[in-house]
């Protein structure tokens, strides 16, 4: 993962601890209700990717497992990681594109529902993402994918020459030299692996997408009102087509591209194709960029724009999160795909703790809460959801009063410590397991190997009945805790 040149190293810092007195009257663990949406308190578990479906996409004993363990922790509402609406293969990435996904769904419901005492909202990620292939082998990208078209032959003063001739001359060219003779789409395809653009309108698929995406989120999200869930979180954020539509860099000509009006266009088309298809009372929410932080990105101006329209529109809740694109991705490795948490923007998404006089925690508060602002001002309570490296009272006490935001989303702390709220809650504060930020689980997410957390994955493991990594070497869920 990029990290920031100034590497200065950053400690979480557990902060005071609460009196009774004190949570009692405190914020955090105060009830929510706006609009349809009504939480025990302010606590809220955002969506984490396991990788443990399987490689159809279906839930498995190790989804539930890690689903049931963060509903242990009671906390207000859990978000399911980011989930595929299409019924097309994506890896071992948890699907809800089909009726058939629906059993493993259910269960997942019953199990969170079961273990929290029917205390924890259950929300579900719904993704949509364009094709990315991975970095092809130079030689062979050159000899046969790259087409040869008379701008390369200009640039290379070969106007007349044999095709394969100019192929062997690129072969012979480093790659800085190739760089000016290549378009950029084509010096990207050939250095990081081809990846589909929301701009790439000469593709019938990509200029159809405002047609098919409404429909396809709609049933996504019928489903999951079919297998009990809460309600749905869209995913409009990081590197994945919806941020893309919202993103500066959307081009597109056709009316969902250019300025932030037309940007936003079909994000609230496919908000209100949701609304039409779900129960009154079922949640749909979303979750999108504070800052996509990418040269030529959206400005501040324009998400306030965005945040203003969806409550109007009448989301339920807003979830800001930070950077992840791919425009700034780390060349992957020869045969492996591009990665959209290892630039700078992915270090913005899930900071840790080597940083800059920033530091780790709390980096998108400033842009959280100027978009809350901007909500308000527009006249709409809509909650808004604050993340990014929270793990202390203090600090999420501090946010929620200070108009920061109304939730608390604590997605590392929540992994290193399922529990911590509820200690927190119950005065056994002194017990939290802190997240040390340093990203062992984002490493293994980046590698789709079982996410787990380097402070309890290798505890306890001959507890009787501990299910481990598919190596055999880590436990899969934190250890039980009980209060003395
Ligand atoms: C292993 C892992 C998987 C993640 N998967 C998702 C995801 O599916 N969807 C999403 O919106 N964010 C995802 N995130 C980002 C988190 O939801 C969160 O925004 C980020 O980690 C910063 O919050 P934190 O400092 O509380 O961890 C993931 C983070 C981690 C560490
Ligand atoms: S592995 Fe554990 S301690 Fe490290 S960043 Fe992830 S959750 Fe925090």
């Amino acid at each position: 993962m990029w990290k920031p040149p100034e590497k200065i190293r950053w400690s979480p810092d557990p902060g005071h601890l609460p009196d009774a007195g004190e949570r009692a009257s405190s914020t955090l663990f105060s009830p929510l209700q706006s609009g349809r949406l009504a939480l025990r308190n302010r606590t809220w578990v955002p969506a984490m990717v396991p990788w443990r479906a399987t490689d159809s996409g279906y839930v498995t004993p190790e989804v539930l497992d890690w689903y049931g363990r963060f509903a242990k922790g009671r906390p207000a509402a859990i978000v399911v990681e980011a989930t595929g609406i299409r019924d097309v293969p994506s890896g071992p990435l948890l699907r809800i594109g089909h009726d058939r996904f629906l059993d493993g769904l259910e269960q997942l419901v019953d199990v969170v529902h079961r273990e929290s005492g029917g205390t924890t909202k259950l929300f579900i990620q719904l993704i949509d993402f364009l094709a990315i292939k991975r970095r092809p082998d130079r030689v062979k990208f050159l000899e046969r994918f790259l087409t040869i078209t008379p701008s390369h032959r200009h640039a290379l003063c070969m106007s007349e020459a044999e095709e394969a001739d100019i192929r062997r001359a690129m072969i012979a060219m480093t790659d800085d030299e190739l760089e000016p003779v290549l378009t950029a789409r084509e010096f990207e395809a050939l250095t990081k692996g081809y990846r589909e653009q929301v701009n790439d309108m000469h593709l019938d698929h990509i200029k159809d997408l405002p047609k098919v995406l409404p429909d396809l989120f709609a049933e996504a999200a019928d489903r999951a009102s079919r297998a009990g869930f809460d309600g749905v979180e869209l995913h409009y954020a990081h590197a994945y087509t919806m941020a893309s539509f919202l993103s500066a860099t959307n081009r597109r000509d056709d009316g969902y591209g250019g300025e932030a009006e037309a940007r936003v266009r079909l994000p609230l088309e496919v908000y209100q194709a949701v609304r039409e298809t779900v129960p009154e009372d079922f949640i749909v929410g979303s979750r999108f960029l504070a800052s996509e932080e990418i040269e030529g990105g959206s400005t501040l101006d324009d998400v306030c724009h965005f945040a203003a329209a969806f409550a109007g529109a009448g989301m339920d809740f807003l979830s800001l999160s930070r950077g992840g694109k791919f425009d700034d991705a780390k060349q992957p490795k020869m045969g492996a795909a591009a990665y959209p948490y290892t630039g700078p923007s992915g270090y913005e998404c899930m900071p840790q703790y080597i940083s800059d006089e920033k530091g780790p925690f709390g980096r998108n508060f400033s842009a959280t809460s100027a978009i809350r602002k901007a909500v308000r001002k527009a006249g709409f309570e809509t909650p808004v959801v604050a993340a990014g490296g929270i793990h202390s009272f203090d600090v999420a006490e501090a946010a929620l009063n200070d108009g920061t935001a109304d939730i608390i989303g604590a997605a590392r702390q929540t992994l290193a410590d399922p529990d911590w709220f509820m200690k927190l809650e119950t005065g056994h504060g002194s017990d939290i397991r802190l997240c040390e930020y340093t990203n062992y689980c984002e490493g293994l997410d980046q590698n789709h190997k079982q996410v787990t957390c380097k402070l309890w994955d290798r505890v306890q493991l001959d507890e009787p009945g501990v299910r481990k990594s598919s190596d055999g070497k880590r436990r899969l869920i934190a250890p039980d805790w009980t209060p003395e």
